[in-house]
Parts: structure tokens; sequence; C-alpha cells
């Protein structure tokens, strides 16, 4: 039987994104890249991927749930695991930890999916501070510059990771799932450091279960990409944006069926019923703000 990830043990977790994706990716075709006018200051339509690289690129899409039972070849696991330390990363320090999970109940312990094997991105100053300390050295990230810094590696990392596993015909999921109900439960599972290591992003890899019916568009002009200098949308633009959302052959939508939920606009859906769910500021601090706190990386005066 399948589980929304957001019900999944340790998982405290009540909306059903992946069926909502579900339906979305069954409801078009599929999507090669588009030529179709693309709005109010549209550029050239896109050229076509003409290497390996950028095929590779242009064929990524998110795999939303899980994946077959089937564990990936060690030997891709590898190729990929040292793709994935090839990006670039501040200082060459590679400000990162990897945590390659192959038990699929751990997998969806941790983010609430499974597939031939995951691995957890962890921003993690540890090796470095161990390091120091070994030749009598205090080094103390502390601050959310070293923050920052250590969550753009390791996303760099991450996704780096992403294509290499594409480029061996692995699919994957990039989750944040890691981040939803009791985060605790990921420095418990994984005995993470206390302090100085943070889960940022999850990566699923395997072989889907079905194969996703669509690609989801992108903006890739207006608004998205500014020339020379920032530009700040008319009403006229900001319209026409709407619109684009709204014309489904875009596949821009998380999901397809906002329309026959009521909705005028696909922002209707969106910013009522998705991103209005649980971003609004309340009186707590955020259980992100009390772990980054804990984990040190936040100036605490
Ligand atoms: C930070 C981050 C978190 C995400 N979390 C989830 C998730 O929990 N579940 C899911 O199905 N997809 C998740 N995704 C995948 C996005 O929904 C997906 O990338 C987006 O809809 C575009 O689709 P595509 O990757 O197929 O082009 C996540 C992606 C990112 C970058």
């Amino acid at each position: 039987m399948k589980r929304s990830p957001r019900n999944a043990p340790g998982l405290n977790l009540d909306s059903s994104r992946r069926s909502f994706l579900q339906k979305s990716a069954l409801a078009g075709g599929l999507l090669l890249l588009s030529t179709r006018s693309r709005g109010v200051g549209a550029e050239s339509a896109p050229a076509e991927p003409t290497n390996d690289t950028l095929k590779t690129i242009h064929r990524l899409r998110t795999i939303h749930g899980n994946f077959r039972d089937q564990s990936l070849p060690e030997a891709a696991l590898q190729t990929i695991l040292q793709a994935s330390v090839r990006a670039a990363c501040a200082s060459n320090n590679q400000s990162y930890a990897i945590i390659v999970v192959k038990d699929r109940q751990m997998m969806k312990n941790l983010c609430g999916y499974q597939g031939g094997c995951l691995l957890l991105f962890c921003a993690d100053y540890n090796r470095i501070k161990a390091s120091a300390a070994a030749l009598g050295y205090t080094y103390e990230p502390g601050t959310i510059v070293e923050f920052v810094n250590a969550t753009i590696n390791t996303t760099l990392a991450a996704q780096t990771a992403v294509i290499a596993a594409k480029s061996l015909g692995i699919d994957s999921l990039l989750t944040n799932g890691v981040h939803r109900g009791d985060m605790d439960r990921l420095w418990k599972l994984l005995e993470l450091p206390p302090t100085h290591c943070f889960p940022v992003i999850a990566l699923v890899l395997g072989y889907p279960t079905e194969e996703p019916a669509i690609r989801k568009g992108r903006l890739d002009g207006l608004g998205v990409v500014h020339h020379g200098k920032y530009h700040r949308l008319t009403p006229e633009e900001t319209a026409d944006l709407t619109r684009q959302y709204d014309d489904k052959s875009r596949h821009l939508a998380l999901i397809e069926d906002w329309d026959a939920q009521g909705y005028k606009h696909y922002f209707d859906w969106y910013f009522k019923a998705w991103v209005g769910r649980n971003n609004q500021p309340g009186p707590e601090e955020t259980q992100m703000l009390r772990l980054l706190k804990r984990s040190g990386f936040i100036e605490l005066k």
C-alpha cells in the first residue's frame, strides 16, 4: 500500500502532496522542449540540447513518490558520489557530510520516501573542526555566514549527484521531507553531531515504479532572468505571469486540477491552499530556528 510521505513513521504530517503531484502528472502528456509562445518578454525559443550533458540536464524530472524496491549497483553509487563531491565549494572546504542510507525503512523514517538509496546531504563542519583540534586550533564556525556557505556547498553537491545519477539512468527525488515532523529524529536515527551539522536536503535515488506523464515546465525569462540590472515587473507583466501559470500546456503549476478545485487562477490555489498552510510566522519560534540555534550556526548575542 502506498502511503503519503507526510504520514510516514516519525513524521507527523497532514498533507497529501504526493497525491496532488501524481494527479498532476497523470493529467498531462509528455512535454519535450516547448517552442510555443512564452508570453510577454519572451525571448528566443529554447535551443535543443546539443550535447550529452545538456540532454541529461533537460531530461531531469522528479519522481514524486516511492521508487521500486531495487538497489543501485554499487559501482553506480560510487560514481554518483565521486561526481557529487566535484561540485564547487567555498575555500574547497567541503563543509558537508553525505550520509548513504540503504535501508528502505530508514529512508522512510528519515524523509517519508524510499528508493534504491538515499543520500542525506548535511551542512557539516565537524570533520574540519576535528582537523583543527588535532593540530591544536580552535575552530568554531558559529555564524550564519558559515551556515549559508555550507548550505550552498551542500546543495551544489546534491544537485551534481542528481545530474550524475540521471546520466547513468537513475532517477531522483530531492526532498525536504527531512524538515517535516520532529526533526530531532534525524539526529537520533543517524547519530548526527549535535553541533555544526545540519540536514539540508535528502536525495532519494532509484528506479520509478511508474513513469511520470509530464515533465514540469520552467520560467526561463521575464522575472527569472534579469539582464544588466534587476527588472521590477509591471502590472501587465505580472498579469502575464499569472496567465502563464494558468496555461496548462506550460506545466508550470505544481498541480493540474486547481481549476477543478474551484480556483480561478493557479496562483489562487497556490497562495490560498498551498503556501498559506504552514509558512505564517507564529508566536513560537520554528523548530528549524530552534535547531539551528542548537547547532551553533546562529549568532546568539
Ligand atoms: C528543496 C526541495 C524540496 C522538495 N521536496 C519535495 C517533496 O517533499 N516531495 C516531492 O514530491 N517533491 C519534492 N521536490 C521536488 C519538486 O516538487 C520538483 O523539483 C518540482 O515540482 C519541479 O519538478 P521537476 O523536478 O520534475 O522538474 C522538492 C524539490 C526541492 C528542490
